[in-house]
């Protein structure tokens, strides 16, 4: 047996005594952290939920942030360039979803279906967003979410290059589909605490549509605490705790 391997074995060991509780972490068979180009679609680390926002930054941002934060929530927005109106126009709800924890990750510039397009353009849409966020948080995304959930073996390549993560979902509360909170929340209810490979769940919604923010997620975070989930970042449900990389600043902000 290898030094190494006996030390840690010992500290396991004491842990375990000392919280005299199950110790899941030294020398568990928790997955890694998935490489880049990996597509995800649920968490790995045990009573966790990912609560995921797109489309933004839109108007009510800010407040959404607030209703998290009082929760106790972490969660992720996956933000565009110029959807909604420009991100520069709304930098400090970016900001001060990340400084209070939550996930800043990347939804393309523009929310082209990347299936259609070639390298040269998606790396495009991905770097103007990468600088704007760079710009507005001091640094780079590591994770993106394909507009439309749409993915290709080619666009994964191309995200995969530029050292991003993909993530997907394992329930979509349909609120872009029109579906009230209340009906959003019978499909939530219906995947039931964990996927049926027992993973958390990587929830879908949209910050910017009107009742998104202050009627959903409410009922959601009602759900996850009902249900002993902890609500954290897409990053953190995967083991990972520094979902990014350094950028420099450009001091580019204008989205015309
Ligand atoms: C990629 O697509 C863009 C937009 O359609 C086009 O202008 C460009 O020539 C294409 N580049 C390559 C290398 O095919
Ligand atoms: C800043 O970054 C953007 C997006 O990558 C790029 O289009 C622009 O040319 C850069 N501006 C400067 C002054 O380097
Ligand atoms: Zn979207």
């Amino acid at each position: 047996m290898h030094p190494t391997t006996v030390i840690l074995g010992g500290l396991a060991c004491l842990a375990q005594m000392a919280l005299a509780g199950p110790v899941p972490t030294f020398g568990s068979s928790l997955p890694p952290v998935p490489p880049a180009g990996t597509l995800i679609t649920s968490c790995t680390r045990p009573g966790t939920v990912a609560l995921t926002f797109d489309d933004g930054p839109g108007p009510e941002m800010g407040k959404l942030v607030d209703i998290l934060n009082a929760a106790g929530a972490k969660a992720t927005f996956f933000v565009s360039g110029a959807v909604y109106g420009c991100i520069y126009d709304r930098a400090e709800f970016v900001r001060k979803a990340f400084l209070t924890g939550h996930q800043v990750a990347s939804h393309t510039w523009t929310h082209p279906d990347l299936t259609a397009l070639n390298a040269t353009t998606i790396k495009t849409e991905m770097k103007r967003t990468e600088q704007a966020i760079i710009n507005i948080i001091g640094l780079k995304p590591t994770y993106m979410r394909p507009p439309f959930l749409a993915t290709s073996d080619a666009m994964k390549k191309t995200i995969g290059d530029l050292g991003y993560k993909l993530v997907g979902v394992s329930t979509d509360s349909q609120d872009w589909n029109n579906l009230t909170p209340a009906e959003s929340m019978v499909r939530i209810e219906a995947g039931g605490p964990t996927t049926p490979e027992g993973n958390g769940h990587i929830i879908l919604m949209h910050e910017p549509l009107a009742t998104t923010p202050t009627q959903l997620t409410p009922l959601v975070i009602q759900w996850a605490k009902k249900n002993k989930l902890k609500m954290v970042t897409v990053a953190e449900c995967l083991g990972d705790y520094f979902p990014y990389t350094f950028g420099l600043p450009n001091f580019t902000k204008t989205c015309s």
